[in-house]
């Protein structure tokens, strides 16, 4: 029977065990949005895990949907993240990058010459981000134009290769929690009309393409996608039919060959099986779509991970917030010791104190 401690071969990636670290933001990138040294030691501290997915990083200046999140898309942020991957490599881990683009998650003061967010639609959700003087509305969006898309899609392609060039192992795009991608895919956002909007197939194009061109970039075995069906975070409804809509995702997503997919199981952050999702998500039958590593995410503990992987629901689990505060996870979880509380008044922004000060067994 297989273990959540047992190592993992997914796509070209080797893990050593089947835990792995959430993206995370934690909003303390330095000068030009690049990490610095504290967020060096922040995933040195973690580098048992099997693997980590570095937090969720801007592919471009228009990506940006919250104050101090890092990007991808400058040599400054390239040679800060290379100093993150080389620690994580030094003391035995894997790391990989999440792309991420938030769509109309944003706001003027955040984006270039104060540009209005960008998304599937003009609508603006009644959703708040978090700007230089606090969190504020979101701004209205614009809506790409079709025209626009092929530079989007060169920008993932960009920051994929970008990514490498840091020395990551690879990447995951996300496709998750309300930003640009799932602003493509769920009817509920998307209102457009021509070849990116309407009909299931049509308002999949935009990611199919993206993770064409990353697979093409990177190779598609260092190329992981997370989807969240039931998430709706950031007044985001559900799509009309959630079910089929991934169902249709991961039927195109599994002949490219991708490394993994990462699954959000219910409402990201909160509950697996929130009772506004009617019918419930079947994640077995979207599993059964998709032909490579399956990585589930959302309120797992140590008993309910170890049952995921030895029942072959999931081939590994990613935690969060326990990551956060037990830098020492995977022996903690291996060894069923304690765990450290949470501060989650430190979690965004700010310095060491709740970033890199959690202790180890061995410390405490
Ligand atoms: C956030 O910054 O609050 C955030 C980022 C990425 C997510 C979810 C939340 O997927």
């Amino acid at each position: 029977m297989t273990s959540l401690f047992d190592p993992l071969r997914l796509g070209e990636l080797d893990l050593a065990n089947r835990i792995v670290m959430a993206p995370l933001t934690r909003n303390r990138a330095v000068d030009g949005l690049a990490p610095g040294p504290l967020t060096v030691e922040y995933y040195r501290q973690r580098a048992s895990a099997g693997l980590i997915i570095a937090e969720a990083t801007q592919i471009s200046p228009m990506a940006q949907g919250y104050f101090g999140t890092p990007g991808i898309h400058s040599a400054q942020q390239v040679a800060g993240w290379r100093q993150v991957t080389d620690a994580v490599h030094v003391a035995g881990g894997r790391i990989i990058l999440q792309l991420w683009h938030v769509g109309r998650i944003s706001h003027t003061s955040l984006l270039p010459g104060g540009a209005s967010p960008v998304s599937s639609t003009a609508r603006r959700p009644n959703a708040q981000c978090f700007t230089r003087d606090g969190f504020a509305d979101v701004s209205a969006p614009r809506a790409l134009r079709d025209d626009e898309l092929p530079g989007l899609i060169a920008d993932y392609r960009q920051a994929a290769r970008n990514a490498i060039d840091a020395g990551f192992d690879g990447v995951e795009v996300h496709s998750a929690n309300s930003y640009l991608l799932d602003q493509f895919l769920r009817d509920s956002v998307n209102d457009r009309s021509g070849p990116y909007g309407g009909p299931i197939e049509n308002r999949a194009r935009l990611l199919i393409e993206v993770m064409q061109a990353v697979a093409a970039e990177i190779g598609a075995a260092r190329t992981g996608v997370r989807l969240s069906p039931a998430t709706t975070f950031c007044d985001t409804p559900l799509d009309s039919d959630p079910q089929a809509l991934h169902g249709h995702v991961l039927d195109r997503l599994s002949p490219l060959g991708l490394a993994f997919v990462h699954m959000i199981e219910g409402e990201t952050g909160g509950e697996r099986a929130p009772a506004s999702v009617n019918p419930p998500i079947d994640y077995a039958a979207l599993r059964r779509r998709f032909k490579g590593g399956w990585i589930v995410n959302n309120g797992y503990d140590r008993a309910s991970a170890m049952q995921a992987v030895s029942s072959g629901a999931a081939d590994a689990v990613a935690f969060g917030r326990p990551f956060i505060s037990n830098p020492d996870l995977v022996r903690r979880l291996r060894e069923n010791a304690g765990y450290n509380e949470l501060r989650a008044n430190l979690l965004y922004g700010g310095a060491a104190e709740g970033y890199t000060d959690y202790p180890t067994l061995d410390a405490a």
